[in-house]
């Protein structure tokens, strides 16, 4: 089954050259564009909003609280001198002024955002996204999630460095507001950061959604350039390469051929109960690779748990020999939860571990969904999966939907018992 991914416009509104550009690519033949992402207050906002109104195309409200004038009255603390956004410095991630923030003027600022919305679009936007992902900061995460949540609108998955903030996502999971499960960057060169150059490494964007579960969003930049442009945005002439692939239509075609092209509007459904968890930041998930064994006997003899035999490394790069698939979950670079599924001739989850000092923020859940991602990729109606008991992995196995089915007595030697779960994947 294709994977459902958006492809979003970013920064519609932004001046008269992106707007340009955006609409061009939206009336083209090859367009794969499915919603885009409208700015509130920058200076080609009311005509972007024109547009969306005049031809009834999906858009979703993108806040922007770091750059151009506040739309609300208080805003002390939102603003520099000039009264404007206080800036963050996105090329070396810090965003520390989002800290001088007062919550209530936050709230206030993005309230005024959406009233501009509904009053400049003539409906409700299809989601709520912010500009620099300052929703991956809990400031701002929790008051636009109480504006969604109440506007029963999805947004985008919170992230942090455009890449997966997973403990945010779950505390948004469990408010009951819809959200992607993943956010992908379409862009060449973007100061070298995670983007992908859609000419060059379609694969690579293919085999990571495919990696992960749900509804995933492809952000892209299409745009002209102009003088204009140049003074307000560093992200220029790369603006161009979105409108130019779209144009020779291989890059669309693709698009086409690997995705199910849908939009925000796909993810709305019914609520949940309201949870608080903690925030982390910079969790991502990866492929995992035979370099990577060192790393996960680490994780595995620091999860907590006292395992009833040591896992040898030659275990696991046998596994990989034989064609076992590797999910590691990484925070800067270093590798702290790792899981594995064999799909030989039925699927089980062989390995699922964090470290301790990350466990309870969602690491293992997002594993997890990676993992089963795989077996339904692969065709698999059911999962299995053995553990040691008693501990606190069959809580979690419960968590995620999987049933006791079996036991063995003394597997392990030693009095060591374990249990055998499962679980149907739709
Ligand atoms: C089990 C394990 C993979 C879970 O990964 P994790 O990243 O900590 O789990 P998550 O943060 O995604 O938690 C998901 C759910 O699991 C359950 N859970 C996780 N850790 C738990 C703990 N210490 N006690 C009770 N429940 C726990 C909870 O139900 C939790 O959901 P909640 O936070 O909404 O209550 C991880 O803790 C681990 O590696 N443990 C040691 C390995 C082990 O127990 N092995 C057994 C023999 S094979």
């Amino acid at each position: 089954m294709k994977k459902k991914l958006i492809i979003t416009a970013h920064d519609f509104g932004l001046c008269r050259s992106v707007n340009e550009g955006i609409i061009y690519v939206l009336e083209s033949k090859n367009n794969t564009i499915s919603e885009v992402a409208l700015l509130p207050n920058a200076p080609g906002s009311a005509d972007a909003a024109r547009y969306i109104r005049e031809t009834g195309f999906g858009a979703s409200l993108c806040l922007n609280l770091t750059t151009f004038k506040p739309i609300s009255k208080v805003v002390k603390t939102l603003v520099g001198g000039d009264g404007k956004f206080l800036p963050v410095d996105i090329a070396n991630w810090n965003f520390s002024n989002l800290d001088r923030f007062d919550d209530k003027e936050v709230a206030n600022e993005i309230r005024a955002q959406w009233d501009w919305y509904l009053e400049n679009v003539g409906s409700k936007p299809n989601a709520i996204v912010t500009r620099k992902s300052e929703s991956g900061d809990p400031k701002v995460l929790l008051p636009l999630v109480n504006l969604a949540k109440s506007e029963k609108v999805p947004i985008r998955s919170p992230f942090w460095k455009w890449k997966s903030n997973y403990a945010a996502q779950s505390y948004v999971d469990q408010s009951g507001v819809k959200q992607t499960d993943n956010v992908f960057i379409g862009l060449k060169n973007w100061g070298g950061k995670y983007g992908y150059d859609l000419e060059e490494h379609m694969d690579i964007l293919v085999e990571d959604v495919d990696l992960v579960s749900g509804v995933s969003e492809l952000i892209v930049f299409p745009g002209f350039v102009d003088e204009e442009l140049f003074k307000i945005s560093t992200l220029s002439w790369q603006r161009g390469q979105f409108v130019q692939l779209t144009k020779r239509g291989k890059v669309s075609e693709e698009l086409r051929s690997y995705f199910d092209l849908v939009n925000y509007k796909s993810l709305v459904g019914d609520t949940k109960f309201t949870k608080t968890s903690t925030l982390f930041r910079d969790i991502v998930l990866h492929q995992g690779k035979p370099a990577d064994v060192p790393s996960m006997i680490e994780v595995n003899q620091n999860d907590g748990f006292v395992h009833a035999y040591a896992l040898p490394a030659e275990r696991l790069e046998n596994l990989f020999l034989r064609g076992e698939s590797f999910v590691v979950a990484k925070h800067d670079e270093k590798i702290i939860g790792f899981g594995s599924i064999d799909c030989e001739i039925r699927a089980r989850i062989h390995f699922l571990s964090v470290r301790k000092d990350y466990s309870g923020i969602g690491v293992g859940t997002a594993i997890m969904k990676a993992l089963l991602d795989l077996a339904r990729s692969k065709g698999y109606k059911k999962v299995h999966t053995i553990v040691e008991s008693k501990s606190t992995k069959e809580i979690f196995l419960k968590k995620m939907g999987f049933t006791e089915i079996g036991f063995y007595k003394d597997r392990y030697a030693l009095g060591k018992d374990a249990s055998m779960w499962e679980t149907v994947i739709k």
